[in-house]
């Protein structure tokens, strides 16, 4: 049988996951196929129904489902519980269990750099669906402080009440960091910019963009201008589709240099 696989998102047309999947599946020698689909919120009930009638076999959720979701789903994994948070749906047993691979891909692209995390700062820019992930990767790293910024305070006050240990920063504002995440959206669209004055703050620190696509955002392009060390989304991309991979397929498919070119083109 050929197994059919999703990742859902608006929008969605930008999404390397196809491309990264269909790799392995072939690599695996696998019956399977791996797509992509614009999905609008009314769309979901279907598609969690289509998993449960195994038409589906599992789903990869993107912007702006990723809690949004979680209503329509039968159980969650902690690690979704914890970060309200799912990339990553499959059946088991009967249930739809929503899971979030995005942690550990964080967490281990993270580890790729060799950065030290133990005891250090980070501020992370934004309070989008990626950042709850993000705050559970760096306190399983052992960071001594999380700074948190985004333009819309309100949301980051959220963010505050499933962590109430992190620090809200008015949005402009830097404090001493050690390494700074960008998890907003901004440069997506390489004409946004982060108005933070990277002169004074980047000598030797660690600046860390979640997006892979422009390679190099202007934040990491200016960053790394005045001396800071700079890092792409592109490993924990990898890292959380491979994670997907093991639960749907079992297998735990091999991130060589032939992946992570994949990537590039
Ligand atoms: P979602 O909130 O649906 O999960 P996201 O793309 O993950 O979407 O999050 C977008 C993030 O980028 C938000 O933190 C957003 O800030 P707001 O909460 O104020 O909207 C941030 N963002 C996007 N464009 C921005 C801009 N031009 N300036 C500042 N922040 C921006």
């Amino acid at each position: 049988m050929n197994k059919k696989f999703l990742v859902i998102g608006n929008p969605i047309e930008h999404s390397l996951s196809p491309k990264l999947h269909n790799y392995w599946i072939k690599k695996n020698n696998l019956k399977a196929s791996y797509d992509k689909k614009l999905v609008e919120q009314d769309e979901i009930k279907q598609l969690i129904l289509d998993v449960k009638d195994e038409k589906i076999h599992g789903i990869n959720v993107t912007v702006p489902f990723k809690k949004i979701i979680i209503p329509f789903l039968d159980l969650l994994s902690d690690e979704a519980k914890n970060s309200q948070s799912v990339n990553t749906i499959y059946k088991d047993k009967g249930k739809i269990i929503g899971d979030n691979t995005d942690i550990e891909g964080f967490k281990i692209g993270l580890e790729t750099t060799k950065k030290i995390i133990k005891n250090r700062k980070a501020l992370i820019l934004g309070a989008g669906g990626v950042v709850p992930s993000i705050i559970i990767a760096l306190k399983k790293m052992q960071i001594a402080q999380i700074y948190l910024s985004n333009r819309t305070e309100l949301k980051a006050l959220e963010i505050k009440k499933l962590f109430p240990e992190i620090e809200i920063i008015e949005w402009g504002k830097v404090i001493n960091f050690d390494i700074i995440i960008n998890a907003t959206s901004i440069g997506l669209n390489e004409k946004d910019e982060i108005n933070i004055d990277y002169k004074s703050i980047s000598q030797n620190k660690f600046f860390y963009d979640v997006i892979y696509s422009p390679k190099e955002t202007n934040f990491l392009k200016s960053a790394k201008e005045f001396g800071a060390q700079v890092e792409n989304g592109k490993m924990m991309f990898i890292y959380q589709a491979q994670k997907a991979f093991f639960i749907w397929h079992n297998i735990l498919p091999t991130i060589d240099s032939e992946t992570i070119n994949l990537m590039n083109t």
